[in-house]
């Protein structure tokens, strides 16, 4: 039998091992620091927030069925290998309407983001501006198209609009968007109603929260968001200032039942700029849209927030890529919480993604620094993904290709 064989302890050894850090005074520092994927910032996140905001965020529309099947397909994604390649150098980045981003992975637009922390957007802008990927600015946003220009003024920066039941408004909001140098418009055409999200209603989310008597223990909960609620300044949509009402009727101002795809046309005769249609969940629109000389497509269906028995965007990408996937850039969005997810949806065509509930978990856990966390962690998936599966570059990804199990 071997043995090894014993000695006195050494003093200097034993010190190089010690390792005592002294404890943050955030106690969810330590957390962020140590999180290896968003499921561990989400963790966090909602021990940061009110279970208002949290279910706000985490909720899909009726039963939440959509959201778990889009969830669910992204596991199935099988990514084909290759192995014995060079991949010392991984290259992540791409061209999105003729200019360079390092990562395909871009920030979705969310309303109500003071509500998750309260420097709100322009936190996310800026980690979009440092990392150089792309900002959605939601309609109904908290902070207007030009407090975010002035916050961060070098973010690529794309505007999300509805098409609003009085045409005027929604030409107020494009002017702000050109004046504040939006690059884009991307018009969200899944909400021709507002979806059911029987959370919030349960919860009875309104925007600003109304001081309750039982929110008296909510702030006692999480004092530090109350705190920073009431020390910044209002909570409000920017482009809708004064309105605290509940949101299923700020939704009946915002969307309009009677859009179709003549609003496309009508929005490409006041907007010079490129359109891209966010909420295509069939090859037939996308084609239909596609001939209407939008730039672009994300096929989504708003992580599961509207239609809730709505196709699955995933199953769906690589016959819109077939179809129309030269013509217009293919995005997706939904369910997607990691970058091999990402990496999934570049291998079978997309050209890039959007992420949603992904950052909002960051910047609820942690501001900026949160949301910075959650695209270093997809980074680093994304990179590991590309190595181990062979691929240089995006394009080396779309030629290997993917497969959705069944
Ligand atoms: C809290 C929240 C608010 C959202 N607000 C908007 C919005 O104002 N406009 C819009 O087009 N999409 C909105 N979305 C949908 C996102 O843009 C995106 O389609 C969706 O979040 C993607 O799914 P994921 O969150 O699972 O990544 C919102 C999503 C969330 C989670």
């Amino acid at each position: 039998m071997i043995k090894s064989k014993r000695k006195f302890p050494s003093l200097p050894y034993f010190w190089s091992l010690i390792d005592f850090s002294l404890p943050s005074l955030n106690p969810y520092k330590g957390k962020i620091a140590r999180a290896q994927n968003i499921a561990d910032i989400v963790k966090v996140a909602k021990k940061r927030v009110p279970k208002v905001v949290f279910d706000y965020v985490e909720g899909s529309a009726v039963e939440e069925v959509s959201y778990r099947r889009q969830r669910e397909c992204w596991d199935r994604v099988e990514i084909n290998s290759k192995v014995l390649r060079d991949v010392s150098n991984i290259d992540t980045s791409e061209m999105i309407l003729g200019k360079n981003v390092d990562l395909p992975i871009f920030f979705s637009p969310t309303g109500y983001t003071r509500l998750m922390h309260h420097v709100g957007e322009p936190a996310v802008a800026n980690v979009a501006a440092k990392k150089n990927l792309i900002y959605g600015l939601s309609t109904m946003g908290t902070t207007s198209p030009a407090e975010l220009a002035a916050a961060v003024s070098n973010s690529r920066r794309w505007f999300q609009l509805y098409v609003m039941k009085n045409r005027e408004d929604s030409l107020s909001v494009i002017k702000q968007a050109k004046d504040s140098g939006f690059e884009a418009l991307i018009l969200t055409v899944d909400t021709p109603v507002a979806g059911l999200r029987y959370r919030d209603n349960r919860n009875g989310l309104t925007i600003p929260p109304r001081i309750r008597l039982n929110t008296v223990l909510a702030i006692a909960r999480k004092p530090v968001w109350w705190l920073n609620l009431f020390t910044t300044g209002k909570l409000e949509f920017a482009a809708f200032r004064g309105w605290n009402k509940p949101l299923s009727e700020l939704a009946s101002v915002i969307f309009d039942p009677s859009t179709t795809f003549a609003d496309i046309k009508w929005l490409k005769s006041v907007w010079d700029g490129p359109i891209i249609v966010k909420g295509i969940q069939s090859v037939e629109d996308a084609k239909e849209v596609a001939k209407l000389g939008v730039a672009g497509i994300i096929l989504s269906n708003h992580g599961g927030r509207q239609f809730d028995r709505g196709p699955v965007p995933l199953e769906i990408l690589p016959d819109v890529v077939k179809a129309v996937g030269k013509k217009v850039e293919i995005y997706i969005d939904g369910a997607i919480m990691s970058g091999l997810d990402a990496l999934a949806a570049i291998a079978l065509g997309a050209k890039a993604v959007f992420i949603g509930r992904a950052y909002l978990y960051g910047i609820m856990a942690d501001g900026e620094a949160g949301v910075e966390k959650v695209i270093e962690l997809m980074r680093r998936e994304f990179v590991n993904g590309m190595a181990l599966s062979g691929s240089r570059n995006l394009k080396e990804v779309r030629a290997t290709g993917a497969k959705i199990r069944s």
